[in-house]
């Protein structure tokens, strides 16, 4: 097979790595990549294209595969056009990927279809949206939401009136997120564990799931500081019990799936329930309509069936009889991060440390932000490379990950020390 993934991030370094390893994949084009996916095996690096150009590449090429990593492409309508032209993609259509790509249409959609979500108000008014916080009608702490997309950071919480008329001012005056901000979304402040539950989806209402995840959204230690696109992530099958997965299939998932079918906008592709596991069962956060970066991170090295092969019979609309192996192993992934993300934060950083990190085992560095300068790896983005380790115990990948990373370095290099750690004090207090 000859495959073309679209995007520059860890989670289609992992993404490569493992088509990589299919034995039924000849060759993998990546637009635009970065420099850890160019020296990844059977890959070769595409510019950045227009929709329009990776068609044509997709078809002079004849690619049999097309795989789309970032949210964007998908919100833009890629899945309809390679489909229309025959070229099989993992991805929805624009209408499906509207789940990811308007927060009020996701939130619209699970009221009419009563899947858990934090009660909710849709504004297009910042005054009236003023009004409303000053009316004394929520309570705090409280979650305020740029509509549309904006890389993870246009979810501002919200502990008092005054902070919340700030973040309004953020994303509605001030249009700090632009035109994601032309509507905002007031959400009720939602407690618990946080899970990402992902499932390969064919548009007729078949799923795959995947093993479940968590990813660590604040850039600070401890869940404080502003949100991110993600700082680490961790996966392991007790991470939710058989019968907690099965309700997030029988009230999140299915529900989804079957919704966007009766509504005539049929889901095809990755499907991601951001969830919190609250008191009264899960609860959804957010739709993504991709993989989730870190998530992939964790995700893919625990799968132990043919990556290219699953992700053909979901492009073909043919799960029905599909089913994903799992190893049991735990995989941690934590990320590197240049100093001053996710606000602004300086580039071309050169990084050392990883010729040893290939040499340990069961680790894998996914490269995010990195470009490759005079033969010499060097930091071209916030989020820069993602450790990622595995091992039969929770305790031994965060072990192992953070081992790699006392390798790594680069000026002002950051990353959390806590990944995982509230699962590992958990396990410590239930043993
Ligand atoms: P989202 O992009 O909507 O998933 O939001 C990003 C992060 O903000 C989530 O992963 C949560 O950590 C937090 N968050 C979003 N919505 C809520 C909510 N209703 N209650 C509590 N935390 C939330
Ligand atoms: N890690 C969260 C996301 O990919 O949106």
């Amino acid at each position: 097979m000859k495959i073309l993934v679209v995007g520059s991030g860890g989670r289609e370094h992992a993404l490569v790595w493992k088509l990589g390893l299919s034995d039924e994949v000849r060759e993998i084009y990546c637009s635009p990549g970065n420099a850890g996916i160019a020296a990844a095996a059977k890959t070769r690096l595409l510019p950045k294209l227009s929709l329009r150009q990776l068609l044509d590449f997709a078809v002079d090429q004849d690619v049999d595969l097309a795989v789309v990593g970032p949210e964007a492409s998908l919100v833009d309508g890629i899945g309809d056009l390679f489909r229309r032209s025959g070229v099989p993609l993992v991805g929805p259509s624009a209408e499906a990927a509207r789940l990811e790509g308007s927060k009020a249409f996701a939130k619209e959609f699970m009221a009419r279809h009563q899947i858990p979500t934090a009660a909710y108000r849709v504004f297009d008014d910042p005054s009236a949206a003023e009004r409303a916080l000053r009316s004394g009608l929520f309570e705090f702490p409280l979650v305020l939401k740029a509509d549309g997309l904006a890389a993870g950071k246009g979810v501002l919480i919200c502990a008092d009136l005054q902070e919340a008329v700030a973040a309004l001012d953020r994303i509605m005056i001030a249009r700090r997120f632009g035109a994601a901000g032309d509507r905002l979304v007031i959400e009720e402040f939602l407690q618990g564990e946080e899970a990402s539950f992902i499932v390969l989806a064919d548009g007729a209402g078949n799923v795959v799931p995947m093993v479940p995840s968590q990813d660590h959204k604040q850039i600070f230690d401890g869940g404080r500081g502003p949100n991110t696109g993600g700082m680490g992530a961790y996966s392991m099958d007790g991470l939710l019990s058989p019968d907690l997965r099965r309700r997030i299939l029988d009230q999140v998932i299915l529900p989804t799936v079957d919704g966007m079918n009766q509504e005539g906008r049929p889901f095809a592709g990755i499907l991601y329930a951001g969830l919190m596991l609250t008191e009264d069962g899960p609860q959804v956060l957010e739709y993504n309509v991709r993989f989730g970066d870190p998530e992939a991170q964790v995700i893919l090295p625990r799968l132990r069936s043919d990556l290219a092969a699953l992700l053909l019979q979901a492009a073909r609309g043919d799960l029905a009889s599909t089913q994903a192996e799992w190893t049991s192993e735990a995989a941690v992934c934590v990320v590197a991060a240049a100093k001053g993300y996710p606000g602004s934060y300086p580039k071309g950083l050169e990084i050392s440390g990883l010729a040893k990190t290939d040499r340990m085992e069961n680790l894998v560095v996914f490269h995010a932000g990195t470009s490759r300068v005079d033969g010499r790896y060097v930091t071209s983005g916030g989020r820069v490379l993602g450790v990622t380790a595995l091992a039969p115990s929770l305790d031994e990948a965060v072990r192992r990950a953070y081992s790699g990373l006392n390798e790594i370095h680069f000026d002002g290099i950051y990353y959390r020390r806590d990944i995982a750690y509230r699962r590992l004090s958990q396990a410590e207090r239930n043993s």
